[in-house]
């Protein structure tokens, strides 16, 4: 098991590029069951949860290979198997996504049910019931999901969306199902997160016929067959989005290049209102140097919603960032709403944090000390990465396998940015024993003292300035024990 380590309180500086999209590339995965002709994915990202996907694809019976540059080309059986046990499946919930393209290609489907993770309970009723609007049967048995369409699948109008809203891989799983109905299905309610549209988008390439892509009435017309296509997913806009906070938080002027400023409008509006300075174009983003002995962040609250409102998937980081804010902000939780998994580990720092149903209220400004910390989940993780960056002394990150499933060499690339942060060995002993959870109490807050109004630039479409090429990566010198990158 391996940990970072992280000196706290350099300045980044550079450029760095954004990965394809995990969360858009799974399902695209998933949707190579749909055809015996290979789909070509040149950008798919090297994170532990591609590399589980292929596994549940193995043994799905489908072939695949990586290129030296990257290039995924992935294979299905011409029948490819239709059980997804729950060796595979518990290790990562997206992996339900087969569901669908193996019921549509083979009428048959048996996927373990997954289980809560440390986000919540994350039910699956939804895609169930998507799949029985398709007129299968569906049945659980022995913690299976047990879907059968003899005669094929039909075309209906169903209503998707659930008590939290709408499900982002429900909708994928049901789309993926309706391109090979018989008829026309009309989803309501449907996600209109960029995932699901670049699902969609690679699913016409590959013959399917899907209007309102985007909107939440998605049209499917099916067809007998789709074939093989060349599909580049979307820059990630998760890893893009912790990037620019990790420039923000720092007061760093960092470029983050290749991604879809237009997938985090709501990201750099709450920074316009934070006051933390940055610019963007058509596919990047930059922000600002600044001096944090004489400005803070301005606390700016968010509530985390369906897109294009504040993504759950940014709300650990954005909380990071609040900690260092100058006066109390108010983080709310409303698509995962147990999803705070991070707060006590930031307390461990000195973060200055209270729970309150869903919501927590983060009392800024704290002077986060490095310390050891656990990570939970994969944005818990990046959460206490970006706090680890400007604590005042040494954070030790421990399980980071966590951040691996979803951010490729992430202390690489932050190394180049210049950061001091290294991956090393850990002793599963210091696990145990050095991160008992810190207890929830609340220090009184000095006196909010509300920064001038900054300069916040906001230029659509500006050419890019030219930029300082990446800093050295001074950490993995210095440490004896620091690991060479590993992919
Ligand atoms: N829900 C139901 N019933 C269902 C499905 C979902 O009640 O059948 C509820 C969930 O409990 C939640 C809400 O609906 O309250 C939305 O969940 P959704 O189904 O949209 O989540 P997901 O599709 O399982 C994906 C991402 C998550 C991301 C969410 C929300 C992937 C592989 N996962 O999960 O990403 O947080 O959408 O945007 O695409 C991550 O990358 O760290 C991550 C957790």
């Amino acid at each position: 098991m391996d940990k970072f380590v992280i000196e706290g309180g350099r300045k980044l500086q550079g450029s760095v590029r954004v990965s394809g999209s995990k969360n858009a590339v799974l399902p695209v995965l998933a949707a190579t069951l749909l055809t015996d002709e290979p789909v070509v994915i040149p950008n798919a990202p090297d994170v532990s949860d591609v590399r589980q996907m292929l596994r549940v694809l193995e043994g799905l019976g489908s072939k695949w290979e990586r290129s030296k540059e990257g290039v995924l080309t992935v294979r299905s059986a011409p029948v490819p198997h239709n059980e997804a046990g729950w060796d595979c499946v518990r290790k990562m919930r997206g992996s339900v996504a087969v569901l669908g393209p193996v019921l549509a290609r083979t009428q048959h489907a048996r996927v373990s049910l997954p289980g809560g993770c440390v986000i919540g309970v994350r039910p699956v009723d939804l895609h169930v019931k998507g799949m029985k609007a398709l007129g299968a049967k569906v049945d659980l048995d022995g913690g299976d999901i047990v879907a059968s369409a003899t005669g094929g699948l039909r075309g209906d109008e169903m209503y998707l969306g659930g008590a939290q809203g709408p499900t982002v891989l429900g909708t994928a799983n049901v789309m993926m199902a309706a391109t090979l109905a018989k008829g026309r299905t009309v989803i309501h309610g449907a996600a209109c997160e960029p995932e699901v549209v670049d699902l969609g988008e690679c699913l016409n390439k590959m013959g399917a016929r899907i209007t309102g892509l985007g909107s939440p009435r998605i049209e499917i017309e099916g067809v007998d067959k789709l074939h093989g296509c060349t599909h580049a997913v979307i820059p990630d806009r998760i890893e893009a989005g912790t990037l620019v906070i990790a420039g923000a938080m720092t007061g760093s002027k960092i470029r983050v290049e290749g991604c879809r400023p237009d997938h985090l409008m709501i990201l750099l509006e709450r920074m316009r209102e934070a006051e933390l300075p940055h610019h963007f174009g058509a596919d990047w983003i930059e922000t600002m140097a600044f001096d944090q002995r004489k400005k803070r962040a301005k606390p700016t609250d968010v509530t985390t919603l369906p897109h294009p409102a504040f993504p759950t998937d940014l709300q650990a980081q954005w909380m990071a960032l609040m900690t260092t804010a100058d006066g109390m902000s108010l983080v709310t939780e409303t698509i995962f709403t147990d999803r705070y998994m991070h707060v006590a580990e930031l307390m461990r720092m000195g973060a200055n944090i209270r729970r309150q149903g869903a919501s927590a209220i983060v009392m800024g400004p704290a002077n986060l000390k490095g310390t050891q910390v656990m990570a939970s989940d994969l944005r818990a993780s990046a959460a206490l990465v970006l706090a680890g960056l400007v604590a005042e002394g040494t954070t030790e990150v421990h399980r980071v396998y966590h951040i691996d499933r979803g951010y490729a060499r992430i202390e690489q690339r932050l190394a180049e940015l210049g950061a001091s942060i290294a991956r090393v060995d850990d002793d599963p002993d210091a696990i145990a024993t050095d991160t008992a959870p810190a207890k929830e109490t609340i220090t009184p807050t000095k006196p909010a003292v509300l920064p001038k109004p900054a300069a916040t630039q906001t230029v659509p479409g500006k050419p890019a300035a030219p930029v300082a090429k990446s800093a050295p990566a001074r950490a993995a010198a210095k440490k004896p024990k620091a690991k060479a990158a590993r992919r």
